[in-house]
């Protein structure tokens, strides 16, 4: 977040991993090989389906450990609640993300709830690495292949749903990959030693791409055509009505600074910082590794795709896409 740039520096040998880089998460050293990692993450309903909800929204916050290249170990709620609201709506939403923690083998332990005009639900997640498996959005080297483990354009799909002009029914296979646990790809990345990772959430593809290129002193090189998104995201993207806010509000941010070829379709266009929850992760691995983490990645059943290299730094811009 922008304003914590304005707090001082934290000194403090034992914090491996803190806000400076925009990193997904906080790591902090307990021992030698063993280090906690923190992180926090809460938002208004974005299906209505509460058991949905919550296990959508549990997904999101294990994703930012799973990030890292950690394990989960504990979880606690952040709720906001109306109480107007029947509270069984509650129960389903703490009913759904509870499932989805138990598949990460990660333990609900308490949470803190409030009144509020809407509701929010979230969780604050920590858990546990030895230092020498950690991934972070500054370890992409130059050389190293780009690849992203999920389907781009929830956002965009999320969107037309709230607004009523798509079915529940047919934002099904959305709604199953923002269920899904980045745990395989996580656990797949680990065992193959890579070092550079981000989990794709609101800043989009391109929003987070930025994020790691920077932290990594690197440029990104993106294939559009390589890039996976929903179909169902492709055909409402055309239409205005269907783009979040977040799509403009990126792409003027990211500036300069991302380069689109001019052959890259207006959907594609739109859909590279369409903002994600709970995506997939972007992983920058060595070209030597990338054939047996591609297959490894398919033993366990992760539909990812190879869509960049990363490139030497070179000023003037950070990511382009041909
Ligand atoms: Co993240
Ligand atoms: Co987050
Ligand atoms: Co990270």
């Amino acid at each position: 977040m922008q304003v914590l740039h304005q707090l001082p520096k934290v000194r403090d040998a034992d914090l491996l991993v803190g806000f400076e880089s925009a990193d997904d998460a906080a790591v902090y050293r307990i021992s030698e090989h063993l280090a906690m990692v923190s992180t926090v993450d809460f938002f208004p309903p974005i299906v209505d389906s509460p058991d949905d909800f919550g296990r959508i929204a549990a997904a999101n916050a294990l994703s930012d450990v799973y990030a890292m290249g950690a394990r989960p170990a504990t979880a606690m709620n952040v709720v906001a609640f109306p109480s107007k609201l029947d509270i069984s709506i509650l129960g389903e939403i703490i009913s759904g993300a509870v499932s989805t923690l138990d598949s990460a083998g990660c333990t609900l332990v308490g949470g803190h709830t409030i009144e509020d005009t809407g509701i929010k639900y979230g969780l604050s997640v920590t858990g546990f690495i030895d230092p020498v498996n950690l991934m972070t959005n500054t370890g992409a080297v130059v050389g190293d292949r780009l690849v992203l483990t999920k389907p781009i354009g929830t956002g965009v799909v999320a969107n037309a749903l709230k607004g009523g002009r798509i079915s529940l029914k047919a934002a099904r296979p959305v709604i199953k990959s923002m269920t899904t646990l980045n745990r395989a790809a996580s656990e797949v990345a680990v065992e193959l030693g890579v070092k550079g990772c981000t989990d794709i959430t609101g800043y989009g593809l391109l929003g987070h791409a930025m994020e790691m290129a920077n932290g990594s002193k690197t440029n990104f090189v993106f294939d559009s055509a390589a890039v996976p998104f929903f179909d169902l995201a492709l055909e409402l993207v055309s239409k205005k009505s269907n783009r979040p806010g977040a799509i403009a509000n990126t792409r003027e941010y990211l500036g300069t600074d991302v380069i689109i070829d001019e052959s890259v379709s207006v959907e594609h266009h739109q859909l590279l910082t369409d903002p994600q929850t709970s995506g997939g992760l972007l992983l920058s691995v060595n070209e030597s590794k990338v054939d047996r983490l591609m297959t490894r990645l398919q033993e366990r059943s992760v539909h990812a795709s190879i869509v960049g290299s990363v490139v030497a730094r070179t000023e003037g811009w950070s990511i382009r896409v041909e």
